[in-house]
């Protein structure tokens, strides 16, 4: 192992909460923010600017996204504050919200006040059928896409995250989905300028022989271990099987979403990110640091469950409280 640090990339607030059906108030959006802000994690996706009629539950992002501008989350370090971005009309209205409050990238921190750090995603996926799906184009149109994306964010400072989706799996193609596709996908988004890019599996297809494969193929093409993320869902219980995996290969950045929130609307059956809870569990118990406490986020957990009238997913979340 290369070192023992992660880091944990909460994606609750926008991956977890996406597809509730019912609009939650955007008091308990905030809420689950600011509590997570708490933790100790460092990366918090907090929305999406992506068109309401798509995706009805993020509506709320600019008013969040002023919000943690204006005033952020008490919290003893620096915090990443990222938000989705489909097209470039996502992005002047991100930039947009930006000037209103007359803060730029992000507010310069000090000993008492840590720095409150503005960070987008731009996504696509591995398979043509997903991208039409959750964007209404093809791979390459999302790549032609995301282009004046990155060029707009690195003229105002704003670190790039890329999104792979169905990178281990498709809804529509099943589970060989090609690994060389992911490498070249990955790579087209490195070269446009993303700081990293999240090898996601969405439908939780993975196992720990595909994820090993992938992760070849990916430094086969010359892709650094350090370029990439990796965000698993849990739908077949193999999250934190191929989380070793990934570990075993060098990856240090790893998303998921307190409470195990979330799904996919174009992924039938597919269940929540892997809960931020059972992923420190795991990588605490293997010697990593995480710099999240893990009594806190189960709290959190079982908290934001209640809220939305859902079973809390994370078991180490629930055995943790239950100490
Ligand atoms: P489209 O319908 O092809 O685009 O959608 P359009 O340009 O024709 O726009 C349709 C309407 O939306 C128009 O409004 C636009 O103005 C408006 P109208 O003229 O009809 O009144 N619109 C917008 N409004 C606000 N913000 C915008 C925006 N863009 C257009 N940015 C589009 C194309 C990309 C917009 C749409 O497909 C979209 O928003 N898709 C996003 C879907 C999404 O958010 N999916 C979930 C995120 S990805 C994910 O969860 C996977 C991930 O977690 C990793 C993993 O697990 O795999 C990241
Ligand atoms: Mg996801």
């Amino acid at each position: 192992l290369t070192s023992d640090h992660v880091r944990i990339v909460e994606v609750g607030p926008r991956d977890g909460l996406q597809n509730e059906k019912k609009s939650i108030p955007l008091k308990t959006k905030l809420e689950l923010i600011d509590r997570l802000a708490n933790t100790g994690v460092t990366t918090i996706e907090a929305g999406s600017f992506v068109s309401p009629k798509w995706v009805p539950q993020m509506e709320s992002t600019a008013d969040i996204f002023e919000r943690l501008l204006q005033s952020p989350p008490q919290s003893n370090h620096a915090i990443a504050y990222n938000y989705l971005v489909p097209n470039i009309k996502g992005m002047e209205n991100l930039v947009k919200v930006m000037g209103d409050v007359g803060i730029s990238t992000e507010t310069l921190g000090s000993p008492s006040k840590p720095a409150t750090i503005t960070e987008i995603s731009v996504f696509t996926a591995a398979t043509e059928s997903f991208t039409k799906a959750n964007t209404n184009c093809t791979i390459g149109e999302s790549l032609e896409r995301i282009k004046p994306i990155v060029e707009l964010a690195k003229t105002k400072n704003i670190r790039v995250r890329g999104y792979v989706s169905v990178a281990l799996g498709c809804p529509y193609e099943g589970p060989d989905v090609s690994p060389s596709k992911v490498a070249e996908i990955t790579a087209s988004l490195l070269e446009m300028g993303a700081d990293e890019v999240s090898v996601a599996d969405t439908t939780g297809m993975g196992t720990a022989p595909s994820t090993l494969k992938l992760l070849q193929t990916l430094r086969a093409a010359g892709i650094a271990s350090t370029d990439i993320a990796l965000h698993f869902h849990d739908t077949y219980g193999q999250a934190l099987v191929n989380t070793i995996v990934g570990l075993e290969h060098g990856i240090r950045i790893f998303d998921s979403s307190v409470g195990g929130l979330g799904g996919c609307p174009y992924s039938k059956g597919a269940t929540g990110n892997v809960s931020t809870e059972d992923l420190v569990h795991t990588l605490h118990s293997v010697g990593m640091h995480t710099g999240v406490n893990l009594e806190e986020m189960s709290k959190i957990g079982s908290w934001i469950s209640g809220e939305l009238g859902r079973v809390n997913q994370s078991r180490a979340g629930k055995a943790t409280l239950a100490r």
